[in-house]
């Protein structure tokens, strides 16, 4: 990782519980899925100040991808613009602006290889049923929250357990991340 990510990414995790980023662990587990599976297109739902998407980024420069990220507060996406910037990174990502389901089912019409669900907890049910579409076979969904929010996204994780289409499995990382497979349509 570049010295200057690196020291971006220190930073932001002196401020991690105000801007609701995920852990430490959780950047690296992701940053290294997509460096493993050589995804090429990734989807993020929940930019914040762009703790995730730097992790996301610097491995997606590895694989010469792109990421979608989606946040509806402007000054949460500005800031990720700017630390972007700052590393040099603002090429890998498109920045959108505004309620993450109008915006998957509205406006994108690619598809993905791995989609990180990350916003309001309540409404991953919804997320999941969007972008279940776009994303590829062999592809893969990830969420977080799953046991810090588990009331709340039960009706998800219930539904993409159920589905025959995807294999399933909890990670015991801080606050819970969900990975699902999408084995076929
Ligand atoms: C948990 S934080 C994301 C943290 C980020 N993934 C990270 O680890 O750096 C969730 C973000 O999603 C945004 N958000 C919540 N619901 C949303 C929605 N329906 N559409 C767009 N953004 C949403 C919030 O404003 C918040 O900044």
């Amino acid at each position: 990782m570049d010295s200057k990510l690196k020291e971006r990414i220190t930073k932001l995790e002196k401020t991690q519980d105000e801007f609701w980023n995920v852990s430490h662990q959780t950047g690296n587990f992701i940053n290294m899925l997509i460096k493993a599976m050589k995804a090429k297109n990734v989807l993020e739902i929940g930019t914040s100040n762009g703790y995730s998407g730097l992790w996301i980024a610097d491995a997606l420069k590895d694989t010469k991808g792109h990421l979608t990220t989606i946040e509806f507060w402007e000054k949460r996406q500005s800031l990720a613009r700017e630390y972007f910037e700052e590393c040099g990174l603002s090429d890998i990502a498109t920045f959108k602006i505004g309620q993450a389901y109008n915006i998957i089912t509205n406006e994108i019409k690619e598809k993905f290889d791995l989609v990180f669900i990350d916003a309001n907890k309540q409404e991953y049910i919804k997320f999941y049923e969007a972008v279940n579409p776009l994303l590829n076979i062999g592809g893969i969904i990830l969420a977080d929250n799953i046991i810090s929010h588990a009331a709340k996204v039960q009706p998800f994780v219930e539904a993409i357990s159920e589905d025959e289409n995807y294999q399933v499995q909890i990670l015991d990382l801080p606050d819970g991340l969900l990975m699902a497979y999408k084995i076929k349509e």
